[in-house]
């Protein structure tokens, strides 16, 4: 399958994809009723996670971006409903909860509240294991790094004590944790990109997709906004499939692409 955009309701649209095409899913679904865009139905969650776990690929990740809404003093639960109605309903597993720290400007001046920095990556696994998992690019500096210095890995024992099972030497660099920062979409600079109201940062996207998309693969946004998915999946050289129910989305994504995937990685 070639790449593709689409403009239409992703819930017309994926029952006429066959069974088992997508190597890994990525999007942000409009959650509680923090924008507007340009106008779509209610999403049904269980619905759409039923049909995404069957064109997904077995061993698929789905990752999706999502927070919760404060209303009237208290968080709306919806990234935890859609983790528990996912598992429950659709047929995935939870792999992993990673944490997206939104780097940016401070915004708004709350005074009875923290102020809100990080959105749910919630990744849901079709199957027992991910069918391809490469984190190698995903590595971060190791702080206790110092030339000839040493850890040692240990085991707890019940007493409380603990026993020193391996030594190791520290490494410059280790492997990601849970949390992932990224500069937020308003410091991109993309000017284009936010005339979307509710993206994502490329860099986030690029790191999942390199991180669960084998080479030459091919990603579903089935709500795909400005395309971030499409262009960082062409970028790093894997198939795209994105779906948005606005045209004057789709035309956005098309933009990019054009603008944003140097010639030569296009794919
Ligand atoms: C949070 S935005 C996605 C932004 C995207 N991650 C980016 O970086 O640009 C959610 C998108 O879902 C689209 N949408 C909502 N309902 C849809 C549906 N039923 N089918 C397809 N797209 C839908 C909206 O038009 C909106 O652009």
């Amino acid at each position: 399958m070639d790449s593709l955009l689409l403009t239409g309701d992703c819930f017309t649209l994926l029952p006429t994809f066959p069974a088992d095409t997508f190597d890994f899913v990525c999007f942000s679904p409009p959650y509680d009723n923090i924008r507007i865009y340009k106008g779509f139905p209610p999403i049904d969650r269980i619905a759409l996670g039923r049909e995404l776990s069957r064109v997904a690929k077995p061993g698929a990740i789905a990752a999706v971006v999502i927070q919760d809404q404060t209303i009237k003093g208290a968080k709306s639960l919806t990234s935890f409903r859609w983790a528990v109605d996912w598992v429950d309903s659709c047929g995935w597993r939870l792999f992993e909860t990673c944490i997206y720290q939104r780097n940016g400007v401070p915004g708004g001046y709350w005074r009875k509240r923290f102020r809100v920095d990080h959105e749910y990556i919630l990744l849901f696994v079709k199957g027992s294991r991910p069918l391809y998992f490469d984190k190698s690019k995903l590595q971060v500096p190791c702080k206790t790094y110092a030339p000839g210095a040493t850890d040692s890995l240990n085991r707890r024992l019940t007493s409380g004590g603990t026993l020193a099972t391996k030594v190791f030497d520290i490494k410059p660099t280790k492997c990601r944790g849970t949390v992932w920062s990224f500069k937020n979409t308003s410091m991109e600079g993309n000017r284009l990109k936010t005339t979307h109201p509710a993206t994502f940062p490329d860099k986030l996207a690029a790191d999942l997709i390199c991180c669960f998309c084998p080479a030459g693969g091919i990603v579903l946004d089935p709500m795909m906004g400005s395309g971030t998915t499409c262009v960082q999946s062409a970028i790093y050289g894997r198939r795209y499939c994105g779906i948005d129910i606005a045209a004057e989305y789709v035309q956005l994504a098309e933009k990019r692409l054009a603008l944003e995937v140097p010639p030569e990685v296009g794919i």
